[in-house]
């Protein structure tokens, strides 16, 4: 057994499977126990898991994601998604739905003026718990030497209506997680993380942590492509870090990136701001 850290660092997404290979329905077990021990809000475990293990099954949850992927390209322009053709080379997918019903369970509001807030929270317990179980599944995968990815595009209400119908469960429920399951073909031991003493505020929240609403812009457009699929937990090993990241090197790879700690306004992030490469595809795209 790996020890625990390794576990936590070696769990990747990893989009890229070895054809031809299988498991027993021992080793997914064990993977799926792993997700029934996460927590959940009120222990209510609002999860059930579709272990599609089966070939001709597995064949039929990637047709549906083809399609998904390609209503993507069409409709959801800029995103750098990956083809979901290496769908092909799992030894199993495992669907985790979400059942909404055990939301009820969560704290009600029953004064009037408290009842949104209530619900609005509901909604994050709901959400965290399937993705501590999803996180689990993921974790129970990489210690069994395996590798899986998290799509989230099961959730997307005509891809969830598809696997539905596919695979039986009723269409209010929700594929919140679709993880692909297999041995590595591709050797991505790491991935961009952000300095640990960036993310950590000791008795108060650190102002020159803080990102600024440029730096959000210029991820969206100009670095999220590179840093989601390249290897590199620093960014500085990048050969071509200079002149991906520009003025923006210190921001990311540094440990401060506001160093003056002047907070800024919220502002409006409901769609990308800057015209970057991102932002570009997606204008060309409009009518
Ligand atoms: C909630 C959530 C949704 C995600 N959705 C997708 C997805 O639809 N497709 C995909 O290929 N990766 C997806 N990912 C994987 C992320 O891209 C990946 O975790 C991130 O780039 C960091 O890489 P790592 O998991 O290898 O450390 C998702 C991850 C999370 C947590």
């Amino acid at each position: 057994m790996p020890d625990f850290m390794e576990v936590i660092r070696s769990r990747r997404s990893t989009r890229k499977f070895v054809p031809g290979r299988e498991v027993g329905r021992d080793v997914l077990e064990r993977i799926v126990e792993a997700a029934r021990w996460a927590p959940s809000g009120a222990n209510t475990q609002p999860w059930d898991f579709i272990v599609v293990h089966a070939p001709e099954r597995r064949e039929a949850v990637r047709q549906v994601f083809l399609k998904q992927a390609q209503r993507l390209v069409d409709h959801a322009k800029g995103f750098p998604a990956v083809s979901k053709a290496y769908l092909a080379n799992t030894v199993a997918i495992v669907i985790v739905l979400g059942d909404p019903r055990w939301k009820v369970c969560f704290p009600q509001g029953t004064t009037e003026s408290w009842v949104e807030e209530y619900a609005e929270n509901n909604e994050a317990i709901f959400l965290a718990s399937l993705g501590a179980a999803i996180q689990n599944l993921q974790l129970g995968v990489a210690a069994e030497g395996l590798t899986s990815a998290w799509l989230s595009g099961g959730g997307e209400t005509t891809t969830n209506r598809e696997l539905a119908a596919l695979l039986g469960y009723p269409d209010w429920m929700r594929a919140y997680g679709t993880i692909p399951i297999g041995y590595p073909a591709a050797d991505q031991d790491s991935r961009y993380r952000r300095p640990l003493e960036q993310l950590i505020h000791w008795d108060g929240y650190d102002p020159t942590r803080y990102r600024r609403h440029a730096q959000v812009d210029f991820y969206e457009s100009a670095l999220r492509p590179f840093a989601m699929y390249r290897d590199d937990a620093d960014l500085r090993a990048w050969p071509d870090f200079a002149e991906k990241l520009g003025d923006w090197a210190e921001a990311f790879a540094g440990g401060a990136p506001n160093p003056s700690g002047a907070l800024e306004a919220e502002a409006d992030f409901s769609r990308p701001r800057v015209a970057g490469k991102a932002t570009k595809a997606r204008r060309k795209a409009k009518p």
